[in-house]
C-alpha cells in the first residue's frame, strides 16, 4: 500500500505515546505510524497490544541516543513527519540522576533534529517536526496568573531544563535551517496506561494494596490536569491544523492541590472497592517535600481553543472514574509493570 504520510512517534510506547499511537492508527489508515521506542522501564508494548497488527502500524525497537538507529528508521521508512514524545518524564528520577535526562531529552532530541536536515530536501515542504513538550518549562505560579505561549521559560528542575532545552534546539533548528516545525506544553496528564511512579496510578496502586499515600510537603501544590486521550486529541488537531512554527498550550482548567485531589482519587476507590466511606483517607502520609517542589501549574488555552476549536471532551469527575475502573481492572497490566525494578525504585524513593 502507498501511504500518503510516513509518520515516526517516539516514545509510543509509553503513558501518552501509546494514546497517540492508537488514535492515528485507527483514525487514519492511509498513513503509516512508526512507534519508534527503546522500550526504558516506562514503555510497553502491552499498551499497544489491541492495534499491534494493524496493517499501518510498525513498531521498531530503536534508541533516540543512537544515531545508526535513527538514520536506519528514516531510510527504511521514508520517513516524512516526526512526533517526538520520547523522553525521562519523571521529576523525582531527575533529581536523582540528572544526566539521563540531558542525554535523552536534549541529545536525542538534537540528533533527531540532525536527521530531519540531512534526510530530507529544504524547503521541506512535506515535513514536519512536532515536539511534545511540557508546561514546566514555564516554572512555577503563585496563587495567581496563567502560563501562555508568552511567557519566559524559568524551568527549575533537571527535568524541565532538559525539556526547555530541547525546545530552545527545536525553534534553533527551525530559525536556522527552515525547518518546520510545531511545539505543545501540556498540563499534567492522567488516564490509564501512566506508570505508577507518577501520583495517581502511584495512589491507585497503594489504595489497592492499603499502602501509605505519601503527600510531599503539606500537599498544597497544584497542578492542572488533563485525561491521556484529551491531550492525544489536541495533538492531532495541532499536528493537521496548527500553524508552522507556532506553540499552543494544552490544558485542562482544572486545577486541584495534590492533597484535595488525593482525598478524592481515595472517595472514589472506597466506592469501587465496596469499602466505607473514608477507610482509604486513612493512608494518607505526609512525607519530605520534593526537592525544589515547583508550587502551582495552571494552563492559558485560550490559544488552541480559539484558533483550532480544540477543548478537552472528558471532565474530571468522568476522567478518574474511568481511570480508577481501568487499573481495577487490568491488575496484570499493574501487576506487571510494579514487579522487578520498580520495587528497587520504591524502596529507594520512599523508604
Ligand atoms: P513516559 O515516561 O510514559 O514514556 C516515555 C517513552 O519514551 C517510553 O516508552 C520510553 O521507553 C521512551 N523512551 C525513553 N527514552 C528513549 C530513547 N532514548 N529512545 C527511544 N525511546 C525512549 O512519558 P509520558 O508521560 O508519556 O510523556 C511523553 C512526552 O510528553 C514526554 O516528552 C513528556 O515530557 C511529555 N509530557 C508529559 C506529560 C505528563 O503529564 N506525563 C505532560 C506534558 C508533556
Ligand atoms: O506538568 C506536566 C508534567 O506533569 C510532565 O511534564 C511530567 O512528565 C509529569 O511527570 C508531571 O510532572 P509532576 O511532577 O507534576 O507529576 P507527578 O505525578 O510526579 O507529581 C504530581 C504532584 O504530586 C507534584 O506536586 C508532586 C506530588 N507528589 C508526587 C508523587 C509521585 C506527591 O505528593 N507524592 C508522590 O508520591
Amino acid at each position: 500500500m502507498n501511504f500518503t504520510k510516513n509518520i515516526l512517534i517516539t516514545g509510543g510506547a509509553g503513558f501518552i505515546g501509546s494514546h497517540l499511537v492508537r488514535l492515528m492508527v485507527n483514525k487514519y489508515p492511509d498513513y503509516r505510524i512508526i512507534n519508534f521506542d527503546v522500550l526504558t522501564y516506562a514503555g510497553n508494548l502491552e499498551n499497544l497490544r489491541d492495534i499491534q497488527d494493524a496493517s499501518n502500524y510498525v513498531f521498531v525497537k530503536g534508541d533516540i541516543c543512537t544515531v545508526d538507529d535513527i538514520e536506519s528508521v528514516f531510510k527504511e521508512y521514508h520517513i516524512d513527519h516526526i512526533i517526538h514524545l520520547a523522553a525521562e518524564s519523571h521529576v523525582d528520577r531527575s533529581i536523582e540522576n540528572p544526566n539521563i535526562f540531558v542525554e535523552t531529552n536534549v541529545i536525542g532530541t538534537v540528533n533527531l533534529l540532525n536527521s530531519c536536515i540531512k534526510n530530507w530536501k529544504a524547503p521541506f515542504n512535506d515535513n514536519i517536526f512536532y515536539h511534545v513538550s511540557t508546561d514546566e518549562v514555564y516554572g512555577s505560579l503563585g496563587d495567581t496568573g496563567l502560563f501562555t505561549e508568552e511567557t519566559s521559560y524559568d524551568p527549575k528542575s533537571p527535568y524541565s531544563a532538559s525539556k526547555a532545552a530541547s525546545d530552545h534546539f527545536v525553534r534553533a533548528f527551525a530559525n536556522t535551517y527552515k525547518l518546520p516545525i510545531k511545539i505543545s506544553n501540556c498540563s499534567n496528564n492522567y488516564g490509564p496506561n501512566q506508570f505508577p511512579e507518577k501520583l495517581i496510578p502511584l495512589c491507585i496502586n497503594n489504595i489497592k494494596n492499603n499502602k501509605p499515600l505519601p503527600i510531599y510537603g503539606k500537599g498544597l501544590n497544584i497542578r492542572d490536569w488533563l485525561y491521556v486521550v484529551d491531550h492525544a486529541e489536541a495533538i492531532d488537531c495541532i499536528f493537521h491544523e496548527g500553524i508552522l512554527n507556532s506553540t499552543y498550550n494544552i490544558g485542562g482548567l482544572n486545577e486541584w492541590t495534590n492533597i484535595s485531589l488525593v482525598k478524592e482519587l481515595c472517595r472514589v476507590m472506597d466506592h469501587e472497592l465496596n469499602r466505607e466511606t473514608g477507610s482509604s483517607e486513612k493512608l494518607i502520609t505526609y512525607v519530605e517535600d520534593r526537592k525544589g517542589h515547583d508550587m502551582r501549574y495552571a494552563i492559558d488555552a485560550n490559544k488552541i481553543t480559539t484558533e483550532l476549536n480544540w477543548t478537552p471532551d472528558e471532565t474530571f469527575e468522568t476522567g478518574i472514574q474511568s481511570t480508577v475502573k481501568w487499573y481495577l481492572n487490568n491488575e496484570s497490566w499493574l501487576n506487571g509493570v510494579v514487579s522487578g525494578s520498580y520495587q528497587d525504585y520504591y524502596q529507594k524513593m520512599y523508604q
